[in-house]
Parts: structure tokens; sequence; C-alpha cells
């Protein structure tokens, strides 16, 4: 007699759970896992045995062996057990089709209860829809669940095709430090305290960046890493504080050859782990024409809608409001939603309500149908403004026009996010994946807490040299040499090409208000080793969990992640973060206010 502390001794696994088919038809076979389903059919009792490879049915019938059957009662759903039988067919009409091992079933002889379960709080099937406190809270069970087995496999394919990628393409792979002084990626440090310096603080990374730059003056010419980043900020279902990076930099290379890289990289990746085969080359636009057709820096090009500038309709009108955005420097642009003309006016109420939730201070609609244009506001259009309108939208009978006059930066925000809204609404994103690069963004934006500017990328990134001499006079003007890589509307990868003169580097410290002396103090390292022999280089990132989750079909990173945190930036489960006792605290120099 077997207790669960014996050790498995003869009883080991021949296969997992999704492999037998009618090849091993009359083999006898050890198949260990957990209790997915018991069902009890008038005396013979059949359960699916679960484990990582799939499920099989297990067959215990009271004629063959009445001792496995009588075991096979107690039985419940997630205990553990061991079970030894022999390989047979299904019997006619038992055969299921969706299953890997659908054809066969094994007909146990011996079944050992490994161990026993607790009724589980969720049925751990994919077709229960849980809410996610629960799925989090026993995520050792949720990722017991075929979906999430799924994910972490796709995960593990990813690393593996990446690595195999960027091993073929000469990469060395370095590890860099957790521990490190801040790095500026634009969002807020995770701390830790050290005890041996009281007072004193190590940052987690936002990311590898000043190493890998290191890396590169001291000749690693081509570094990847696939590595935690750390970022205290506000959480989303695409951002989490701790996530994945595949961070990549290159040597002796421009723009051109980050991208080609990069490009071939998300292509390998996409077909070896999901057989898609994306565009060569993935089309390429600059931040100003993204912003000007979709109104924002990560369109997503499985729909058009793109935003019209409509100004000179608009000056050729009497409207008011319209002319009156034009006089003072604002924009009319507009997005043709064709074939929506028939929308019912509840449902326009419904997008002006958006768009005013966007900051807009209102949405005009035209409708164009047989007789012309319909609108309250048409009778401000004069025939030739009509005929305006109607050219720029390229507008036809049954479709609706939308229109919003503002300053420019809100008229992108406000028809960019309708934009989406329409698609998301009327389910009009095709059924494809659309990269897209996007280049040349703005070096620097205005600083909303200071009179200064702050960097759009990070303070490594370079500027377009046809650009450099605008720092002196605009440096708002300057565009930076930083691309995008964009998937169906999520950014996806980002980089740049980076500042490898100390000289450079200092002129964009002062101008992001960085005295010499904090930038001595922060970035001293850097700035030391780009005087020290620094070769043109360059890289990108790419989010990790994003990628994987894109590959998935997932909404949220959450659900390729093992353990992620919830968008409070909490760990449900093992309840993180959590307080510590005095002397610790007391070690460490730090007393709580
Ligand atoms: P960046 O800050 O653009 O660049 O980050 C690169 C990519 O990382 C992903 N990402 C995130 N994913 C999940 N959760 C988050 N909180 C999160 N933040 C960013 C995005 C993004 O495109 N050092 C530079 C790269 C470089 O210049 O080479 C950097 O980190 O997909």
């Amino acid at each position: 007699m077997s207790t669960r502390l014996d050790s498995l001794g003869d009883w080991q696994r021949t296969h997992d759970c999704g492999t037998l088919t009618a090849e091993q038809l009359g083999e006898r076979v050890i198949l260990m896992g957990w209790v997915s389903t018991r069902r009890d059919h008038g005396g013979v009792i059949f359960v699916d045995l679960r484990d990582r490879g799939g499920v099989t049915q297990v067959v215990f019938n009271p004629q063959h062996s009445p001792d496995a059957h009588a075991r096979a009662e107690a039985l419940r759903n997630e205990f553990v057990v061991a079970v030894h039988g022999i390989v047979e067919r299904r019997p006619a009409g038992m055969v299921n089709p969706r299953l890997p091992t659908g054809k066969v079933e094994v007909n146990c002889d011996r079944v050992r209860l490994l161990n026993e379960s607790r009724p589980v709080p969720f049925q751990l099937d994919d077709t229960v829809d849980l809410g996610e406190e629960t799925r989090l809270r026993y995520r050792y069970l949720d990722l017991r669940r075929p979906r999430m087995q799924g994910n972490l496999a796709l995960r593990h394919q990813c690393y593996r095709a990446t690595r195999g990628f960027l091993d073929g393409e000469g990469f060395l792979e370095v590890e860099t430090p957790f521990l490190i002084r801040s790095t500026p990626e634009g969002a807020r440090d995770f701390l830790v305290p050290s005890r041996v310096h009281p007072g004193r603080f190590f940052a987690l990374p936002q990311s590898p960046q000043t190493y890998k730059q290191l890396l590169m003056v001291s000749g690693f010419d081509r570094y990847y890493q696939i590595v935690r980043c750390f970022r205290d900020e506000d959480l989303r279902a695409d951002r989490q504080p701790e996530f994945t990076q595949i961070d990549i930099e290159m040597s002796f290379v421009d723009e051109e050859r980050v991208i080609d890289l990069a490009e071939r990289l998300t292509r390998s990746l996409f077909s070896e782990v999901s057989g898609v085969s994306l565009p060569d080359p993935f089309p390429r636009i600059s931040y100003q024409e993204a912003m000007d057709r979709f109104g924002c820096d990560r369109p997503d090009l499985r729909f058009g809608l793109e935003l019209v500038d409509l100004m000179e309709a608009a000056r050729a009108s009497d409207f008011g409001i319209f002319r009156s955005v034009v006089d003072s420097g604002g924009q009319v642009k507009g997005i043709n939603a064709k074939g929506y003309s028939h929308l019912p006016r509840s449902q326009i109420d419904g997008l002006i309500a958006f768009a005013q939730e966007q900051g807009a201070k209102g949405l005009s609609w035209i409708r164009h149908t047989d007789r012309g244009l319909e609108s309250s506001i048409v009778k401000y259009f004069p025939r030739a403004s009509q005929d305006l309108l109607i050219e720029a939208l390229a507008s036809e009978p049954g479709d609706l026009l939308l229109l919003v006059a503002d300053a420019p930066g809100a008229v992108a925000r406000v028809l960019g996010a309708l934009r989406l809204e329409l698609a998301e609404r009327f389910e009009l994103a095709a059924d494809s994946w659309c990269p897209l690069w996007v280049d040349r963004f703005p070096l620097l934006e205005p600083d909303p807490d200071a009179d200064g500017y702050q960097a759009v990328h990070h303070p490594f990134t370079a500027p377009l040299p046809e650009d450099v001499e605008a720092l002196d006079e605009d440096p708002a003007l300057v565009r930076a040499r930083a691309y995008d890589l964009v998937i169906n509307g999520d950014e996806i990868a980002g980089g740049s090409i980076r500042i490898h003169e100390s000289g450079l580097q200092n002129r964009l410290f002062q101008l992001l208000s960085i005295s010499d002396q904090e930038a001595r103090e922060k970035f001293g390292f850097l700035l030391e080793a780009l005087e020290h022999g620094a070769p043109p280089h360059g890289g990108i990132a790419f989010g990790f969990d994003r990628l994987v989750a894109m590959l998935a079909g997932e909404d949220s990173i959450r659900d390729v992640i093992a353990f992620p945190k919830t968008n409070k930036a909490v760990g449900l489960m093992e309840d993180a973060p959590g307080p510590v006792d005095a002397p610790q605290l007391r070690e460490l120099g730090i007393r709580l206010r």
C-alpha cells in the first residue's frame, strides 16, 4: 500500500497527457496529472486527466479492475494522480475530434493518489469568464488553465526565437545591473535603500539605457538582453511596473541598420512563433505625418478614417465658430465616416459626448445624402464651400462627416481618439497585421512642470544633423533620430541613434535644465566614457510583454506574465508590497512618517 510520502519508485511517467494517439494503441503507459473532470456513467468512471501537455481520457471499469475503480470513486477535481493502463481505441461515438488525444483512452488498472486538493474556488476550464481579482489571488490555479499554459508556452517560444535570431546576427547577451543610479526614461524610479550606506538609495533600472551605451564604448558592438525594467507609473492594460524588454544596441550604425535589424527580428518572430508573414519592408512615416493624418503618434492602420484638413472649406464658409478658430491660428479638420450617414441622432449624440470627454468644445456633423449635405450647420456653408468639403473628404452620398475646430493639439487629440472610437464601435479594423515605423519625433517638448524642455525619448537621443543648428534658435523644432515600431496601434518598440560626443551631450543637458553639476553627479560616468573613444551607436528596445500579448491574441499583457501586478500595482496573491518590521527599518536608517 503506497502512501503519498512514498517516492515514485517505478511509477515513472511514460508520456504527457497530450501525446497519446492511435500510434500507441495497445501500449502500457503511465500518466500523471490533475483530475480535470470526473464522470460516473453507471458504473464506469471517466476521468479527464490534465497536465501541461493536454488532456487524456482515463477509464476506470469495475469489470476490468475493481480496485482501480474503487479508488477512482474517491477522486475529485484537481486531485493529483498517477495512472497505469493500456491505450485503447475509444468506442465509436465517443471520439472527440477537438482533442489531439480524442481517438484514444487509457484503460486504467492501477491508480495512485499523489495528492488531494481542496475544492477549487473556480472551474479551471477556459470557458468560464472569471474576474481578474479572483484569477490573480489564486494565480497558481489560474495558470493551470489551458489558455494560460498556452500563453506561457508561447512566451517561451518568443524568448527562444529572439535568442536564436540575435545569436545568428552575431549579438552577445550581456547582463546589466538592477541596483543602479537612476536612468531617466521619464517615469518615477523604484528606490532600494542601502543598508551599508544609510541615507543612500539604489534605483531599479527603468531600462538598461546607460549601460548598453557603455558596452558600446567597451567595444561590444552588438549587444542584446532580455531584461526586466522597472517603472513607477500609472498602470493600464499594456503597462506593468516591472516588464520585460528585448534590449538592443549596435555600434557603427545609423538608423537604417537598426530599423532593418529590428524589422527582421519582428518578421522572424511573427513567422516562427505564429506562422504570420508581415510585409517587407514595413511602411514608414514621420511623426508629423502621423499626427497630421491620424492625430496620434502610434496610428492603427487596420482602418482608414484619416484626418483631413478642411481649412479651405472653413475659410469659404460663414460658420462663425470655424472662421474664428481659423483666424486665431487654429485648425479645422474632419473625418469621413464612410457609409454611416444613416446613423441615428442618438448615436451621433453619443459621438459628440465622446468628443467632449476628450476635451472637444464641440463636434460638428453633416450627413451626405442623395439630396446633398444635410445638417443644422449646412446653411452656413455656401455652395462653393460645400464643394470644398466634399472634395477634401472624398465624400459621397451615404457618408457621415465629423468636423472639429480647435487649436492643432486639441484637434489631433479629439479626432485621433474619435477615429479609434469609430473603428471600435463599428468594428472597422481589418483582421490583419499592420506594422509601421514612425520616425523623426521632436527631440524636446515643453516641460509642464518647469520653464524649459524635457526629452521626448530620453536625453541621450541624437538630433537630426540638419536640425542641430536650430538647437540654439528654436529647440522645439529640432527633430530626433528616433523611431518607434507600431503594430495595430500599439507601440511595440522604440529606439534612437545616440549622442556619442560629450560636447553635444552636455549641450542637451543644458537645454533640459540639467546643471553641469547635476550632469556630472548623475551621468558623469557616461559623459566621461563618451570622452574615451565612443563609437557612433544606436539601438532599440521592444516591449516583450506587448509583443507576446499580441501574438497570443490577448488584450492585456497581464495574461502573458506569470505573476503580474494588478492595475493598482499590487501582487494580490502574495500581498505585496507589505509592511516591514521596525528593526529592519532601523537597520536601513529609515523612519516612517
Ligand atoms: P521605451 O521607454 O520606449 O524605450 O521602452 C521600450 C518599449 O517598452 C515597452 N514599455 C512597456 N511595456 C510594459 N509596461 C511598461 N510600463 C512599459 N513601458 C515601456 C513599450 C516600449 O516601446 N531605453 C529605451 C530604448 C532605446 O532607446 O533603445 C526605452 O526603454 O513597448
